[in-house]
């Protein structure tokens, strides 16, 4: 028998065991600063495309004085207790009816973490009869959650419709031997290719199959559809989520998430979803805050016209110069690229320590050996310079990765 502790010790976790090398720079880095297109990283200004940030509400003038203000009059305790208990307010109530109008849906519950409701509402909505169809690539929230399911659950291969329709066959058997029910979860947009999910066509599986579709719209909401109001919006077929997920972590620049459905569903989550009875509510401040914020997209679509405008000019000129950037469809911009890890390392340090430029780098064991992704996330303060200044330094990078640089030479030191 082994000492928790000593297994501990020898078994760090896969991105865990690199924590010594990696540590304060590749992982766990401080950007300093106001949230915008320029940080300080390590002393130095760099031009920062890793924040979802994507509306540039972060450091939006109303956005900071209605935080501040709000900060200052209600204080973060407010309200105290879980909301069944004692901590509901008319700002909590009036944030879940304007984000229903935002989403078109009759009603919607405000969570205080978006990855906890996904897991807890996944948790609450299925008994174990029922049956979970989920896509293969969906983020750790939804994997998490199916976790939890007590039933069966079949994975169809991502966005791939012909599988999802494959495992909707065998979910139906199955739900009708267990008189049970069917949940298909996915993505409105997937946060590191930027595919889009492929909503329209499982709503239309709808007409073949009798199941319930819950999206998790996290990057979608604020950057899809004609009004922000997601990838359902953007796809025409906002209707036919009967569960919808938006997070405050990415276009509100804020922190909690919701959930929004038919009334009689938000109702049954308020009183058994376990992650929002038995947790104090959303603070008072941070409620305001997202008044403010869903305030501003309503009244200036321009953010989002801008965000797309920056979207377009990268995505467009990363083509033409040559990189492969998937197919992506959203504002997220991953560039594939293949080498070592240590390539790779080499390449972030350059990229980093001699062009300024601070974006995310995805490796092995999260994407397959050999294959490295630098992510690009776009906003709506980022400007052409930038676009074209960074096309131009990647396109001086991958001369060097591809030319067998970064094998040898060692970048710099940190
Ligand atoms: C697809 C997706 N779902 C859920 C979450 C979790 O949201 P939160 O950061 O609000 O917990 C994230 C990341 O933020 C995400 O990318």
């Amino acid at each position: 028998m082994k000492d928790l502790f000593e297994k501990i010790q020898e078994n760090r976790g896969p991105i865990g065991q690199h924590a010594k090398e990696s540590h304060g720079y590749f992982t766990f880095p401080k950007l300093e600063g106001d949230i915008a297109p320029r940080m300080m990283f390590r002393g130095k200004m760099r031009l920062n495309w890793s924040l979802n940030n994507y509306l540039g509400l972060a450091n939006h003038p109303e956005v900071r004085k209605a935080d501040a203000d709000a900060g200052a009059k209600y204080g973060f305790a407010q309200p105290m207790g879980a909301r069944m208990m004692s901590g509901n307010s008319d700002q909590h109530e009036q944030l879940e009816r304007e984000l229903s109008a935002f989403v078109s849906k009759e009603s919607t519950i405000l969570c205080n973490f978006g990855y906890q409701a996904m897991v807890s509402a996944i948790d609450c909505l299925v008994d174990r009869r029922d049956v979970i169809v989920y896509d293969a690539e969906s983020h750790a929230c939804i994997l998490d959650g199916v976790r939890l399911h007590m039933g069966k659950r079949y994975v169809f291969k991502h966005n791939d419709i012909e599988d999802c329709e494959k495992q909707l066959q065998r979910a139906t058997k199955l739900a009708k031997e267990q008189n049970g029910s069917i949940l298909v979860i996915t993505e409105g947009v997937f946060g590191m290719s930027g595919r889009q999910g492929r909503l329209k066509e499982i709503v239309d599986l709808k007409k073949k199959y009798k199941f319930r579709l819950f999206v998790d719209d996290a990057h979608g909401i604020g950057t899809m559809g004609a009004t922000g109001g997601g990838t359902g919006q953007e796809q025409g077929c906002q209707d036919g989520i009967d569960i919808y997920f938006g997070t405050f972590a990415k276009s509100f620049a804020l922190i909690g998430g919701f959930i929004s459905s038919e009334e009689h569903i938000v109702e049954y989550l308020r009183y058994n979803m376990r992650s929002q009875i038995f947790a104090k509510a959303l603070p008072l401040p941070l409620v305001v805050g997202a008044l403010k914020r869903i305030e501003l997209m309503r009244n200036h679509p321009e953010y989002k016209d801008k965000l797309w405008e920056i979207t377009r000019a990268l995505q467009n000129g990363l083509r033409t110069a040559g990189f492969e950037i998937g197919k992506t469809n959203s504002p997220v911009t991953p560039i594939f690229m293949s080498g070592s890890i240590p390539e790779a390392t080499n390449m972030i340090l350059d990229l980093r320590e001699n062009f300024n430029i601070f974006c995310s780098m995805v490796v092995y064991p999260v994407v397959p050996k050999g294959v490295i992704i630098l992510r690009i996330i776009p906003t709506a303060v980022h400007t052409m310079e930038d676009v074209n200044y960074t096309i131009d330094s990647f396109s001086k990078i991958v001369g060097k990765l591809k030319s067998g640089q970064y094998m040898s030479e060692k970048i710099a030191v940190f």
